[in-house]
Order: C-alpha cells, then sequence, then structure tokens
C-alpha cells in the first residue's frame, strides 16, 4: 500500500460537561501505536516551515491541541496530500517513511506530536533527495 494511504485523520473521543471539555488519546487504542514520546511545538511564525524530514522507524501522530497549522505529506514518488489541523480532538496519523512538512502554524497554534519512539537522530532522513532515493530502492 502507498504511504499516503496510511497518513489519516483521526478523530478522538470528546468529553465534554458543562466544565469544559477532555480529548482522551490512549496508545495502541486511538492510535496504532504506543506512545513513547511526546513534544509539542508553538510560536512558530506564519511563514515559518517545520520538519521536512522522513524518519525511518517513528510514527507520529499529531494535534493541534490550541490554534491551527498545515501538514504536507509526500511519498517520495511525486504523490503529496495535505491535511488541516484545525480542532483539538482530530489528529493525523503519520506512518514512517513519510516526508512531512508543518507549515501556516496560526499564532495561536500548540502543536502535540506523540511518537512510537524515543528520539534518535540517525533516523532521521533531512535530505528530501536522499529520502526519495531510499524510496525508490526500496
Ligand atoms: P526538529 O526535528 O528540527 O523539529 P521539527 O521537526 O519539529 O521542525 O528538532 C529541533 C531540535 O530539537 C533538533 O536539534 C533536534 C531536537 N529534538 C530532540 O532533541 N528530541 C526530539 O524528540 C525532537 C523532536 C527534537
Amino acid at each position: 500500500m502507498n504511504v499516503l494511504n496510511l497518513a489519516q485523520m483521526l478523530e478522538f473521543q470528546q468529553r465534554g460537561d458543562d466544565r469544559g471539555h477532555l480529548v482522551i488519546v490512549e496508545g495502541q487504542q486511538d492510535i496504532p501505536f504506543d506512545i513513547k514520546r511526546i513534544f509539542y511545538i508553538y510560536g512558530s511564525d506564519h511563514d515559518v516551515v517545520r520538519g521536512q524530514h522522513a524518519n525511518r522507524e517513528s510514527e507520529f501522530v499529531l494535534i493541534n491541541v490550541a490554534g491551527t497549522s498545515k501538514v504536507k505529506v509526500k511519498d517520495g514518488k511525486g504523490n503529496e496530500a495535505i491535511f488541516s489541523l484545525t480542532r483539538p480532538h482530530t489528529g493525523i496519523y503519520l506512518p514512517k517513511m513519510i516526508w512531512k512538512d508543518m507549515y501556516d502554524f496560526s499564532e495561536d497554534s500548540v502543536l502535540l506530536c506523540l511518537a512510537s519512539t524515543h528520539y534518535d537522530p540517525n533516523e532521521y532522513i533531512r535530505d528530501y533527495d536522499e529520502f526519495v532515493k531510499i524510496i525508490n530502492e526500496q
């Protein structure tokens, strides 16, 4: 299956009552991996493009818990898709070996990233040409 078909929007349980909202994301239940790491990105200017890498091992779920942003994904074979993160109870699942750019951050954007791995800089592919080469060798 093409890696772009694996990237998909997820909708999480929202438990709202008169005290406010509560969104639940459980590893292996609401998302397809155990959560080993979280990080979050905020304070990125509107014209900043983050990400710009693929990961050999890591899978991610990205959630704009506040504000909005966009995620562009590429398969390295000329196909791409753009997802808008606009609600705190939706996220995007990103499989391994997919190129990703995060951009169009609103001023109040807080982008929560759930990862399937601990951080290992060696599993990051930060050169797009190298990514395309690896994809076409597979
Ligand atoms: P980077 O991967 O460039 O962030 P993004 O993909 O969101 O644009 O990471 C920025 C810096 O933070 C870089 O020096 C690596 C470091 N970093 C960690 O040490 N651990 C992590 O889990 C992540 C995501 C980044």
